[in-house]
């Protein structure tokens, strides 16, 4: 089935990007795609192509003067997963000219085979990897650019095809080469490699897009399974989410209720009696630790497990049954979930699933008491049920209610739980830097979570992991979605 395109419009078939600059890229423009090598740009020019037949039926022309065609099809195919040399009824064709041995033909030669192919397929796409091979082929490369200029601008605007020019950037160069500004392209897309905090982080920027208005020109994307961009990370309320399925634990783990991330922490979760540590960074919304360890508390619940809640200060006892029960519906929240407040005049605390605080600011009591408190009903919680449970303990509210939450009452914590072997979840943020220096130095697990762009990315620090965008999906059970960055 061949998708929907607006007429003035071709989709770039890159994942995520079309909606970003209002449904693709101008039809008949010219598109300059650079970046340093290894930055995706071959992939995502075949990318358009491929995608542009098979989703929409138009043909496209792939001028190579690097990588022979034997080359591309096998990586590209390996890329998508399938075989893309075996061809559908009905789908549009991608047709190769492989110029990598070029030199004995003259420039004008090959201009005149794009321009013929590119006639005789009725193209509507075309990709030139790279223009500075291109430009490079020949003996005498000014007088070879205008050339180019001239006749390549003359073949995306009279024959309507969607033309994108790849330039190689060289490493360590920020600009794209200085002929290639003066050229009127009219959209520039630049894609980079980063390094994040020792792991590999991919941006796009896109900033120009003739008669497109752009609002943010910088994301992130990933090569993982083809090119994705990720849009910035919003937390959307789902209607009527999908069924949550939990995971059986086993001997030695807990399952985190997110396939994948099973997958990071080794395959089957987290190891009994382990703590962890979720690092807030800065601009990082709670939404975004909520996708992450509600599927966890939905799965406890479900296996008939108990969770116990000390919330980011930010949240009452409402907020978190309001999102573990969209899992686990209200009933078994309400016998399998405790969650931690200060007593309040305008809630009513005669809740099974509330646990009151007592307030220091308000009665004369020993911190440590109301650490007590907590200890208390998470031993009543597991013994009432027969097993163990997750702890969830915000280093914010720590921070206030247990003045003296020192790194000793942390180490002895840590060290009852591996006896005692249930999960236990502690979060920091910015504003509690001294907390968050003894909760990493002495929980075994750290893993981050830090804003990019607007999209929220998730890694290990202990263990080392890649970096993992973190995207509400409401398709699935766990709603979430964890994407390497590769
Ligand atoms: N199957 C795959 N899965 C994930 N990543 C891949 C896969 N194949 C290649 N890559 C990544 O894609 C990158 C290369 O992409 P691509 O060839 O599109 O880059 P490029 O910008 O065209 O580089 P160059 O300038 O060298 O031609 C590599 O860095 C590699 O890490
Ligand atoms: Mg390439």
């Amino acid at each position: 089935m061949l998708g929907f395109m607006s007429e003035s419009r071709v989709s770039t078939g890159i994942d995520g990007l079309d909606p970003l600059i209002e449904g693709g890229f101008p039809r008949g423009s010219l598109v300059l795609l650079a970046g340093n090598p290894g930055t995706g740009k071959t992939i995502f020019g075949m990318q358009f192509l491929y995608r542009g037949a098979e989703d929409y039926g138009e043909n496209g022309v792939y001028v190579s003067f690097a990588e022979n065609e034997d080359t591309i099809t096998h990586n590209i195919s390996r890329l998508f997963g399938r075989d893309l040399r075996k061809k559908e009824e009905g789908n549009g064709k991608v047709k190769i000219l492989d110029f990598t041995t070029v030199t004995e033909k003259g420039l004008s030669t090959v201009l005149e085979m794009i321009l013929e192919e590119v006639t005789r397929l009725k193209a509507k796409r075309l990709v030139i990897d790279s223009f500075s091979a291109m430009a490079q082929a020949f003996k005498e490369p000014i007088e070879a650019r205008i050339i180019i200029h001239n006749i390549l601008g003359k073949l995306v605007r009279q024959l309507g095809c969607t033309t994108i020019l790849i330039v190689e950037v060289p490493t360590g160069s920020e600009k794209i080469g200085a002929s290639i500004e003066e050229f009127v392209a009219d959209g520039v897309i630049v894609l980079r490699r980063d390094n994040y905090d020792g792991r590999l982080i991919r941006e796009i920027e896109i900033p120009k897009l003739r008669g497109t208005k752009i609002e943010q020109q910088r994301f992130l994307f990933t090569l993982n399974r083809g090119f994705q961009v990720f849009l910035p990370f919003s937390n959307k309320k789902v209607e009527n989410p999908k069924k949550f399925e939990p995971t059986r634990g086993t001997k030695t783990h807990y399952p985190s209720g997110i396939p994948e991330f099973d997958e990071i922490l080794g395959g089957e979760g987290y190891p009994r009696g382990c703590s962890v540590l979720y690092e807030l960074g800065e601009n990082v919304p709670v939404d975004a630790l909520d996708a992450v360890v509600n599927p966890t508390f939905a799965n406890f619940i479900m296996r008939n497990r108990g969770v116990i809640v000390i919330p980011i200060i930010e949240y009452g006892p409402e907020d978190i049954r309001k999102m573990v029960s969209s899992f686990t519906g209200e009933e078994k929240f309400d016998e399998f979930a405790r969650v931690m407040t200060f007593p309040n005049p305008l809630m009513d605390m005669n809740k099974p699933y509330i646990v009151v605080w007592q307030d220091p600011t308000v009665e004369d009591i020993d911190p440590i008491e109301n650490f007590n408190r907590y200890i208390q009903a998470a031993v009543e919680l597991s013994s009432r049920l027969g097993k163990n449970i997750v702890h969830l303990l915000s280093g914010d509210s720590l921070a206030y209610v247990v003045e003296r939450f020192t790194s000793s009452v942390i180490g002895r914590s840590v060290i009852a739980n591996r006896l005692g072997k249930d999960l236990m979840i502690y979060v920091s943020k910015p504003s509690i830097p001294e907390m968050t220096k003894v909760f990493a130095d002495t929980l075994s697990i750290h893993f981050k979570i830090e804003e990019r762009n607007g999209s929220m990315i998730l890694y290990g620090k202990k263990p080392k992991t890649i970096i993992y965008n973190i995207e509400p999906d409401a398709s699935r059970g766990c709603r979430v979605k964890l994407t390497p960055i590769v």
